[in-house]
């Protein structure tokens, strides 16, 4: 019988990655939504792990299971690494969407670095026990830079603004599970299953 896991995210495409690495391990993925009507988290922590672990664990406490959780956000290095872990609230993202928050960090970048365009996507996946406690944490990113003007149709919030070192086309105009092999979120769901097999991450017994 398969082990439940709960995600603290209902984002679809979330779901969706975390169902393809976890079912072969045999666990159930179940989105926190299913089991709790409202769950509202706040990220107040400074880093992508202890706002993942702020997740993980409350998923944890409020359901009783195991829970598993991302955080993650785009790192433009000529800003110092912002918008970081306040990737879905900066540059007024909130307030007049993405188009706007672009031509804000271009301007930014244009007057604070405008010989440096690299920067990164970063994404830190947590685990924690059906009690609270913080199991496993991986990490994973992907280097490439800023360019202007957007490009692509295709993915969500910085894709497409962002080139993939190796690549020409921005993320937003990669095929899906082009982005999906190469993502930060692919690198970190890789290495949280290669700790799993190795059994240096998250263990068979842990995980009972
Ligand atoms: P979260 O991990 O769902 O909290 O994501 C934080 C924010 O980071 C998102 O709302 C996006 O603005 C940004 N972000 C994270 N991953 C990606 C990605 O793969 N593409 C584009 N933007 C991303």
């Amino acid at each position: 019988m398969n082990k439940r896991i709960v995600l603290a995210s209902n984002n679809k495409g979330k779901i969706k990655e975390f169902q393809e690495i976890l079912s072969p391990l045999g666990y159930e993925v179940v989105p926190v939504g299913e089991l709790i009507s409202v769950y509202n988290v706040e990220e107040t922590a400074d880093t992508f792990e202890r706002n993942a672990s702020i997740k993980a664990v409350s998923a944890a406490q409020l359901t009783g299971l195991q829970a598993i959780s991302d955080d993650s956000g785009l790192c433009i290095h000529g800003l110092g690494n912002r918008p970081g872990i306040l990737s879905a609230r900066s540059f007024g993202v909130k307030e007049d969407g993405y188009p706007v928050a672009f031509k804000r960090i271009w301007a930014e970048m244009a007057e604070k670095t405008p010989n440096d365009n690299s920067a990164h996507f970063e994404c830190c996946i947590v685990v924690a026990s059906p009690v609270g406690v913080v199991q496993t944490v991986a990490v994973g990113r992907v280097f490439g830079r800023i360019v202007q003007p957007a490009r692509g149709e295709y993915g969500f919030g910085y894709d497409p603004i962002f080139v993939p070192d190796g690549y020409n086309q921005t993320f937003a105009e990669m095929d899906n599970n082009l982005k999906n092999t190469i993502s930060h979120r692919a690198n970190a769901l890789k290495e949280f299953n290669s700790g799993f097999n190795s059994g240096m991450g998250l263990s068979a017994t842990e995980l009972t």
